[in-house]
């Protein structure tokens, strides 16, 4: 399958396609040993993981995909963008790439993503690697007022659908070290998304933290089933998207065989701040599972 935009060199990883009802996924799997599977949020994709990987290709096997309508892969008929439907795509990618025994990587809604997995699949999880992100309904006013704006309409869905605003004005915003921000980085986050259509998926994700209320309430009430997981805490304490410290206590609640370490010179993509932060707090939990 051809790419449907290019990409610089630093994402020079082989792609693979896994068919999806009418669309496909696209990911990549860079690596051999202990298996770790890095889920992104909006409105990123693999890319964002691209200095991870590199970081850890030569110890570990490494998947990363992108979800329906984000990156490079292609929702089915009658998709609709919500996070649920987001989550049975990446349980339905577990299962077929028979994926056992993995440390499970999240930020953004990668969080509630991969916790709908992980409250239901703890056997199959040897760790977890939480950066800025929630699993449960938001209750911070600026959070409620992000949904109400972002994710609202008619401003939200002029913003999303017309500027591509996410893509192009969060995403930046929320990189610490601007001197990151280069036009090959703004290029690789904005070309997934080249018509109004085509960014539909980045308004529903904001929609969603009012709309998914009921379904980031069941996953909470299940978390304490990952007590007992080792986990790491990675926290942008410069985060622009509006996760306090209160948020990170949260995780700390919840899961209890945490490690943690703030970085105050990380925003809301921590991954792109601080990438080598990331590589070693997933080796950190490895170490300690083995
Ligand atoms: C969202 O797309 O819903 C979102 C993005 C960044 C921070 C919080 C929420």
């Amino acid at each position: 399958m051809k790419r449907p935009f290019e990409v610089d060199s630093e994402y020079p990883f082989k792609d693979h396609w896994l068919p999806y009802h009418d669309g496909y996924i696209h990911y990549i799997d860079e690596g051999q040993g202990p298996t770790v599977l890095l889920l992104h949020g909006n409105p990123t994709w693999s890319y964002l993981y691209r200095n991870v990987i590199k970081e850890l290709h030569n110890d570990y096997r490494l998947i990363a995909l992108d979800y329906p309508g984000f990156g490079m892969s292609k929702a089915p008929s009658h998709y609709g963008f919500t996070p649920q439907e987001h989550s049975e795509a990446v349980l339905d990618f577990i299962y077929r790439l028979d994926l056992k025994n993995f440390v499970l990587v999240v930020q953004d809604w990668g969080g509630p993503i991969g916790l709908n997995y992980a409250v239901r699949h703890r056997e199959n999880l040897c760790g977890i690697v939480v950066m800025n992100s929630w699993a449960w309904p938001a209750t911070l006013l600026p959070m409620k007022i992000f949904s109400l704006v972002m994710g609202g309409w008619p401003l939200g869905y002029w913003l999303q659908t017309h500027h591509n605003f996410f893509a192009k004005n969060i995403v930046p915003q929320g990189i610490y070290h601007s001197e990151k921000v280069t036009e090959s980085l703004r290029k690789a986050y904005t070309d997934p998304f080249p018509t109004l259509k085509s960014r539909i998926p980045t308004w529903i994700f904001p929609r969603q933290i009012r709309k998914a209320r009921s379904w980031l309430a069941e996953i909470e009430s299940k978390l304490p089933a990952l007590s007992d997981l080792p986990a790491q805490i990675l926290w942008g304490t410069k985060d622009s998207a509006g996760f306090p410290p209160e948020e990170m206590a949260k995780w700390q609640r919840y899961l209890q065989m945490n490690e943690t370490e703030s970085l105050s010179d990380a925003s809301h993509y921590v991954q792109e701040d601080r990438p080598d932060r990331v590589a070693a707090s997933i080796r950190r939990v490895l170490e300690r599972t083995s």
